[in-house]
């Protein structure tokens, strides 16, 4: 039997700390002690394999009771504690953004580059959930034909967001029914989102650009260890509740053929890809619940030679966080804990 080990959840009263009590019962990780935790600006409980705990505010000589931590809460949270605690031999695989591109700090998805996971000291960063998408599907096309510049347009949902924005399109959506028209409401986004769309996920660099679609750049290419690679980014903002989902351009330095990259990608370990056209990925199907990166629409682009299009959407609370960050854990667990 596996050893048993404690396991704390920081932000388990979130969306992503949600999931990933629900991953930690039903794929039978062995929690001995389990310990969640949350602001500690409200009350909450969590439900674990029947027990209900009451969800505690952090501390490091409470968080030091776990041989595992679980980071889905804040920047800020992950950096005050999560430092001290890997210096201290508890593993903490982390979810946040704050971590993910510090030098000796692997950036993991366990299909794409899990053999960081062996060498690596016991902080993990987990990537964010837009790029994991792009890179899990990409992954084997990349190592065969060499990605040199890849444009992304991303469509993603408002679980991205947390909590407070799935709420704020509930709320919007039933004003909109009670109403006819969709209110402008204090909340997480820039604009309203029921019915809408907006180019603006975070806020913008001197130069225009996102902090999202810096992230997604900068990440993919640690995560790939591929620094070389040209990537160009429009995030967007979607009206779907769960699911991100990816409009990919690739340009390619060798030349391939569709049917060669087709293969590459019925393959690549962690995607399902959809050869025919009419069965293409959606997020309420394909990016609700579900355990892989999903593929569809390969085509030629008439842009570039070497230049394919591909259709690409994931669960950005399972695979983009919650999944990967357990993934990771049951990974550790066999080779490492
Ligand atoms: N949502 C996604 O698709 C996604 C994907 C990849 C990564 N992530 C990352 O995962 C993390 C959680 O995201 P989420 O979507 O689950 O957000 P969320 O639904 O807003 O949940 C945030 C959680 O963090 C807790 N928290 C906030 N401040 C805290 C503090 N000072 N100390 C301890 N706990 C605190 C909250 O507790 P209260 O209930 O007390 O407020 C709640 O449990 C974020 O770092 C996010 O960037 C999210």
């Amino acid at each position: 039997m596996a050893k048993k080990i404690n396991v704390a959840v920081v932000g388990a009263s979130g969306m992503v700390g949600g999931e990933l009590l629900r991953l930690l019962e039903s794929r039978r990780f062995p929690v001995n002690e389990f310990y969640p935790f949350n602001s500690g600006r409200r009350p909450a409980a969590v439900a674990f394999k029947g027990r209900k705990y009451a969800c505690l505010r952090p501390t490091l000589a409470a968080l030091k009771k776990a041989d595992l931590v679980f980071f889905v809460s804040t920047d800020e949270v992950s950096a005050k504690f999560a430092p001290r605690l890997a210096a201290a031999g508890v593993w903490c695989i982390d979810d946040s953004s704050y971590f993910r591109m510090a030098p000796g700090v692997p950036l993991v998805i366990p299909e794409v580059n899990g053999g960081e996971l062996s060498s690596s000291g016991k902080l993990i960063a987990g990537p964010n959930c837009t790029i994991t998408g792009a890179a899990v599907a990409l992954a084997c096309i990349h190592r065969k034909f060499r990605i040199k510049e890849l444009r992304l347009a991303t469509y993603q949902a408002v679980s991205g967001a947390g909590r407070a924005a799935m709420e704020q399109l509930e709320k919007e959506l039933k004003l909109y029914f009670k109403t006819g028209s969709v209110p402008e409401l204090p909340g997480p986004f820039p604009r309203p989102i029921a019915f809408n769309l907006f180019p603006q996920v975070g806020g913008f660099d001197a130069e225009g650009r996102s902090g999202e679609e810096n992230k997604a750049a900068a990440e993919l290419k640690k995560i790939w260890r591929s620094p070389g690679v040209k990537i160009s980014v429009n995030a967007v903002r979607v009206p779907v509740l769960r699911g991100h989902s990816l409009g990919i351009w690739a340009k390619t330095a060798k030349p391939w053929t569709l049917k060669a990259l087709a293969a590459e990608l019925e393959r690549t370990p962690g995607l399902e890809f959809f050869p025919d056209p009419y069965k293409y990925p959606s997020p309420l199907r394909h990016g609700n619940k579900t355990l892989k990166v999903y593929a569809g629409r390969l085509r030629k682009a008439d842009t570039a030679p070497n230049e394919f299009q591909l259709w690409v959407v994931s669960d950005n609370l399972y695979k983009g966080a919650a999944l990967n960050s357990m993934q990771i854990a049951e990974r550790l667990l066999r080779e490492t804990l």
